[in-house]
């Protein structure tokens, strides 16, 4: 079986090549042909690959066999033809890098192919079959191209049509239309130009026009492309389209583009199982981002097949920033996402030198979780980041697992020649040899240029223990009472404590946990740290600990911490073991780790998690990306009723997103008479004050213009803060994501202070100055464009009210112009 057979034609493009010593233009041979630049792509990413055509008995024909056989195309389709030469293409290329033709084609050998000339057999045993409607300029070649294909449908496989209209081909364009129309009829995906979709259908409006060809011809996907403006996509049998961004790149030579793009998409599609009706929503973007890719990188060089780009350099496309991270449904606009693929927990972060890096859980090739890499960002204010390259990735010792970075600036480590440096610490992540059992082992690198490039240590690893398979997550602080580096490490049901004095050489101090708090699922990313109490010089010591998902509980993954003494050797719960102190009593904030390093003078100790969870993480209905971090929050501790508790709150710094502000007070609402405010935003930070004295139950609605809301409420006869997510929008994604949920808020003075922010999927609650937090994703069906406060029976009083609409921190790039402000999912 083969992945892909095209038909038609095979030829050479003549590309403009500077001028000669006299000055006349001179010409490049290049290999090309609409059909053969398509399975090129695909040879050139491991496909199988086969083309029919016919070349002439001459230089250029052996040529053009001779460069598809080395790029792994097979070729015995490709006939020679006695009467007519291999037809020869002249590119004329404009300073855009746009071109037009001239053909020399009267006939060229690729008209001649006749239908005796084809092995039908060897269509029989097609994944997908491609054509266009140069082979359907003339006879006999059209005739043998629509039996061919036919023949090709018949048997089973999916069928890709490029109608590729060159006016200059066709005697008659009334002649072109009637063969394109039949292309269409037979094809199960189309790629077609905007210009192109006008001349058959008559119509600019890309929905429309593609809605036409879809219902008219039965076509599954149509991919109208739109040259550097990327790619508008219409798939499924209903209403479903998206439209996808482009590249920007420095373009010298159009030629083979969207070839280029045709063939990086049937890649995708053949990744996925080759099948159309299997790929998920969420996939669309992915896959035409991929081609988006490959079609932009053909335009950085000269000529079709010479340019077609490597996986790798593909790759290195997607994940640079240019793409329009403004316009992508569900994208936050002020929390960290990695510009595309996956990301889970926060890693490594550490200030220095005037950055805050965050690294993280990356999966740079993919939207699930998978071989795990240290992605990079990094920020000078903790609120505009920019997305460096990708910071480690496994080597022999295994995967990159979470973990955490100081500066050792007095280079106990040896690694900076007596200066300082970044060291990061984490886990490496393999298996037992010869078994199935998981290794977990720590590991250091470091960093001698602020970040930008990281050398994993020889002596890796440096920490291993054979009994215990859950042994990972290593947070490193350096203790300066007892002048001495500590590591508190996640060992499944416990923590425990190291201590060494140059980051290479561990001893074990003592462990922590195994009948405390909250064990229902795996320990993971610890924390330690001291605060002081109400800024006092009264201190405690924090041990936070993530617990990971278990089936058997509801709220998947989630996050506890623990208040006590820590000498330096062991922690002391100064609490029964029986408290359990929740992190924040939202579904969306995991793995939630500080950072190292924030200089004395600030004194802040800033923490960020992981806004996901494990119940869903891998399902959330993101398309390019899946995960984000929360804002970075400062923590504190406040003493309430004679126990310590921690408190925490967005850094101000996000108050730098403030656009326009508006201000209400002494509001009364009532179920008859709601607070209503349109803002037409999805990036909202909203301050209420409310007295909730009556006793009646309060929400307030964040509403999209379709019937979906989130409700954020408060009960005041339970003391109850809750989000109800069950009407967000998306939520069948997985079962236990619909839900409301909450947390006990004391009211103090008779009322409740809430900060919210709201990040288009992402609401973060804070109430009475950060002592309950509740974070939540959504995925509203339509942006949330209003704020509706009321109560369920009775009245309350909103004492002051202000409503902050945000802006991004993404750039748009250019070309929102054409396209709407959300991609449609
Ligand atoms: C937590 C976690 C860590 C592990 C990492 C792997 O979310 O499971 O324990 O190091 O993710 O990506």
């Amino acid at each position: 079986m083969v992945d892909i057979t095209a038909i038609g034609e095979v030829l050479i493009d003549f590309t403009p090549a500077g001028l000669s010593e006299k000055g006349e233009q001179l010409f490049e041979c290049n290999p090309g042909g609409a059909p053969a630049n398509v399975v090129v792509v695909l040879s050139k990413l491991g496909r199988s690959t086969a083309i029919i055509g016919k070349i002439g008995e001459d230089q250029f024909g052996e040529y053009l066999t001779r460069v598809l056989r080395e790029n792994g195309v097979d070729t015995k389709g490709l006939v020679k033809e006695k009467q007519a030469n291999t037809t020869l293409a002249f590119v004329h290329l404009k300073e855009d890098g746009d071109r037009t033709f001239s053909f020399y084609r009267n006939p060229g050998a690729d008209m001649l192919l006749g239908i005796d000339d084809i092995d039908l057999e060897q269509i029989k045993d097609t994944k997908i079959f491609h054509f266009g409607s140069v082979s359907m300029t003339h006879e006999p070649s059209a005739s043998a191209t629509l039996k061919a294909c036919t023949q090709a449908k018949e048997n089973g496989a999916l069928i890709s049509f490029d109608p590729n209209l060159r006016p200059a081909l066709w005697k008659d364009l009334e002649q072109a239309k009637i063969k394109i129309k039949e292309g269409l009829a037979l094809a199960d995906i189309v790629k077609i130009s905007e210009e192109e979709l006008e001349f058959i259908t008559g119509l600019t409006d890309l929905e429309e026009g593609t809605h036409q060809i879809q219902t008219q011809f039965k076509v599954k996907v149509i991919l109208v492309t739109k040259a550097e403006k990327g790619c508008f996509v219409r798939y499924g049998s209903g209403s479903k389209w998206a439209d996808v961004p482009g590249f920007k790149v420095q373009t010298v030579d159009t030629t083979g583009a969207g070839d280029a793009f045709l063939g990086g998409f049937l890649y995708q599609l053949l990744e996925r199982g080759g099948s159309i009706d299997q790929i998920r929503d969420q996939d669309w973007i992915p896959i035409v981002r991929f081609a988006n890719a490959v079609g932009a990188l053909v335009t950085t060089q000269k000529g079709a097949i010479p340019a077609i780009p490597t996986y790798k350099e593909i790759n290195k496309q997607i994940q640079s920033t240019g793409t329009d991270l403004f316009i992508e449904s569900y994208r936050p606009q002020f929390h960290y996402s990695p510009p595309a693929m996956w990301m889970n927990d926060p890693n490594g972060m550490v200030y220095f030198e005037g950055e805050y890096h965050l690294l993280y859980q990356h999966h740079p090739e993919s939207t699930v979780w998978g071989p795990m890499h240290w992605g990079h960002a990094m920020s000078k204010d903790l609120v505009n980041w920019e997305t460096l390259p990708v910071a480690m990735s496994p080597d022999h010792n295994g995967a990159i697992f979470s973990g955490s970075a100081v500066v050792d600036w007095k280079d106990t480590s040896g690694f900076f020649e007596g200066g300082s440096g970044l060291v990061a610490i984490f886990t490496h992540a393999d298996i037992y040899p010869d078994s199935d059992r998981p290794r977990q082992r720590q590991s250091l690198a470091y960093s001698k240029d602020k970040g930008r490039s990281w050398t994993f240590y020889t002596g890796n690893p440096i920490l291993s223990d054979v009994e215990i398979t859950d042994f990972r997550d290593p947070k490193v602080f350096w203790m300066e009472e007892a002048g001495v580096w500590v590591m508190v490490l996640a060992c499944g049901d416990h923590i425990r404590f190291y201590r060494s004095a140059n980051l290479k050489d561990w001893d074990f101090a003592s462990e922590f946990g195994k009948s405390d708090g909250s064990h229902y699922g795996v320990w993971e990313c610890p924390d330690l740290f001291e605060l002081s109490i109400d800024g006092s010089n009264q201190k405690r010591w924090v041990l936070i600990v993530s617990i990971g998902d278990n089936p058997d509980y509801p709220e998947g993954s989630k996050t506890q911490y623990y208040i006590g003494s820590f000498d330096g050797w062991e922690f002391v719960n100064d609490n029964a073991p029986d408290t359990v102190l929740w992190l924040d009593e939202g579904r969306d904030n995991y793995a939630a780790v500080s950072w190292s390093d924030i200089p004395e003078e600030d004194g802040r100790r800033v923490i960020i998690g992981w806004m996901n969870n494990w119940r869903y993480a891998n399902q959330a209905p993101t398309a390019s990306w899946r995960g984000a971090a929360t804002l970075p929050r400062v923590l504190s501790l406040t003493s309430r009723n004679g126990s310590v508790v921690l408190t925490q709150m967005p850094v101000q710094e996000v108050e730098q997103l403030r656009k326009e502000s508006h201000s209400w007070s002494d509001v009364a609402v009532t179920p008859e008479v709601s607070f209503i405010h349109k803002t037409n935003e999805d990036l909202l930070e909203i301050e209420a004050n409310i007295d909730i004295r009556s006793g009646d139950e309060v929400h307030i609605q964040l509403k999209s213009s379709g019937q979906t809301a989130t409700i954020i409420g408060y009960d005041p006869v339970r003391e109850w803060l809750f989000i109800d997510r069950s009407k967000s929008g998306l939520t069948d994604f997985n079962p236990s994501f619909a839900c409301k949920h909450g947390a006990r808020v004391v009211p103090e003075n008779g009322g409740i202070k809430l900060r919210i922010w709201l990040d288009r999927s992402a609401v973060e609650v804070f109430a009475n100055d950060g002592l309950v937090a509740l974070t939540d994703q959504i995925f509203p069906d339509d942006p949330i464009d209003n704020v509706w406060i009321s109560t369920e029976s009775g009245r309350a009083e909103l004492n002051s009210l202000h409503i902050h609409t945000l802006s991004s921190i993404h750039k748009p790039e250019g070309c929102t112009e054409q396209i709407s402000r959300r991609v449609n999912v």
